[in-house]
């Protein structure tokens, strides 16, 4: 018996038909997302897919997070190696960009699902993972195990070409609540673009070879970041831009939606003083939520319900909304504190805010209040001591449309995003996405 399976096994690897992607993936795809982790985006994203001559495939990205091309430097990137045969059949490798220098990105992926037409990758851990240092909800939600395959409960990355192949679907969703939606992290249907992107790399090795590699091959942005993709933007609408604002700092986080974020910083007397508005038209209330520390693997902030592996849910943020439907007298200021992934977050008062208003003006909706640096349900309920300005702390945002009825936010959809913002020196990181530096209030981008 021993013998028979010491000798089926390897014959049944090598056996197997070399995995492949439906017919009509490979090209150069682009298109708007209309979900992201940031927001909805009001530029292009560019993808491609390739086949190398070795039978394995790359796909190359680029994300640019609407910033305009003279801020290029600060676009991102990502590289999927898909290894076609061999141990790694079917397996792929994402390398997302070395935004953090210490913390040198690395995900692997599982083809499941394999239509005619269709594909779906799912998170898979390696030898060695460490579920803390990775933003899954491993415990909190046991995503790893919840889906209908091993890792899709966690993170799964759909991708679908029509009959036609001149659309490709691009569906990345997180984990979610359970009967909830899963958070979409970026969702788009891109348009087939007569472009073959160059292939200017060396596919990384087998087994433990097929690893990302920051010093070289994978620390550049990737061809899909140049001309001629580079080459067009829009400027957002002249409505959705602050030209002048009285605070200290205003960037515009989302064109889409107009949304900017505007605050004063007292460290002396630990407050912040912020305004968050949008377009009127896109949205009768405007939302904030803070999560100090959002980043954090430890297990101080696992067990008060934050941290890392509820990165890219909502869980452990203390949100201030507010609303002005159509009456003026029935705008109003909430607090709540989102105790689940996804899902209506919760009333809560733990986070002291003062001086909150909401008005409409000018065709937009803004919520502003005063904040302390240290407050909200950590510090309340947990006695943690976390400033807002700490290098874990991130933030979001949403807007929608209040339910008058029953006195509730009604679901914000896609109008949602994500961010880390340095509240002392919003510029002072050059990584993308890090750096508010693009999104900068009043900016002539096109003179
Ligand atoms: C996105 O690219 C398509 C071509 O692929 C183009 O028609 C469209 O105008 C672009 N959209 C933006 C916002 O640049
Ligand atoms: C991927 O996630 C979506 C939710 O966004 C879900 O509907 C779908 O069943 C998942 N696919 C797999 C293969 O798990
Ligand atoms: C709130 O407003 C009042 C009156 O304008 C002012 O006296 C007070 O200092 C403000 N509170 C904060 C924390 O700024
Ligand atoms: C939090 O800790 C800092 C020192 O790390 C201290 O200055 C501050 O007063 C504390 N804040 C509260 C609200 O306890
Ligand atoms: C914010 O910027 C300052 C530089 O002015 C830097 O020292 C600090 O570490 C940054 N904070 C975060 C949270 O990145």
């Amino acid at each position: 018996m021993g013998c028979w399976f010491l000798f089926m096994l390897p014959l049944a690897m090598a056996n197997l038909e070399p995995f492949a992607l439906p017919p009509g993936f490979e090209g150069t795809w682009q298109g708007v997302p209309y979900a992201s982790v940031v927001g909805p985006w009001s530029e292009n994203f560019t993808f491609s897919i390739t086949r190398i001559p070795q039978g394995d495939y790359l796909f190359q990205a680029n994300l640019p997070f609407d910033a305009s091309p003279e801020f290029r430097q600060y676009w991102s990137w990502q590289r999927s190696y898909l290894r076609v045969s061999g141990e790694d059949r079917g397996r792929l490798l994402h390398c997302p960009g070395p935004r953090d220098p210490k913390r040198l990105r690395v995900a692997m992926m599982q083809a499941h699902a394999v239509g005619p037409r269709e594909v779906t990758f799912c998170l898979r851990k390696w030898p060695g993972y460490i579920d803390s240092e990775h933003p899954f909800p491993f415990k909190t939600l046991g995503c790893y195990t919840a889906g209908p395959e091993e890792g899709c409960g966690c993170f799964n990355w759909t991708l679908r070409v029509d009959e036609s192949g001149t659309t490709l679907d691009y569906q990345v969703s997180m984990a979610g609540s359970p009967l909830r939606q899963h958070s979409k992290h970026v969702w788009a249907t891109l348009k087939r673009v007569p472009y073959v992107a160059t292939v200017d790399l060396h596919f990384p090795g087998p087994g433990g070879h097929f690893d990302c590699d920051y010093t070289h091959r994978d620390e550049h942005q990737t061809p899909l970041a140049s001309c001629p993709f580079a080459l067009y933007y829009r400027p957002p609408a002249e409505s959705s831009t602050v030209a002048r604002s009285t605070f200290e700092h205003c960037y515009n986080l989302d064109a889409k939606v107009g949304l900017v974020l505007e605050w004063d910083l007292d460290e002396k007397a630990s407050l912040l003083h912020v305004q968050i508005s949008a377009l009127a038209e896109a949205a009768d209330y405007v939302s904030v939520g803070f999560r100090p520390l959002g980043g954090s693997s430890s297990g101080e902030a696992r067990r008060a319900g934050t941290g890392r592996e509820q990165r890219f849910g909502m869980r452990g943020a203390d949100i201030v909304l507010g609303h002005s439907a159509s009456s003026a007298d029935s705008a109003g200021v909430e607090r709540y504190y989102a105790s689940a992934y996804s899902g209506a977050p919760g009333p809560d008062e733990s986070l002291e805010i003062w001086n909150a208003s909401v008005e409409r003006r000018g065709g937009r909706i803004a919520l502003e209040f005063r904040r302390p640096l240290v407050s909200g349900y950590l510090f309340a309920k947990h006695g943690i001591n976390a400033s807002i300005l700490s290098d874990l702390s991130d933030m979001m945002w949403a807007v929608g449309r209040w339910d008058e009825a029953n006195q509730v936010p009604s679901y914000h959809g896609a109008l949602r995003g994500w961010r880390e913002v340095n509240w002392t020196d919003p510029e002072f990181d050059s990584r993308p996405l890090l750096s508010l530096r693009p999104y900068r209030c009043g900016m002539v981008l096109y003179p």
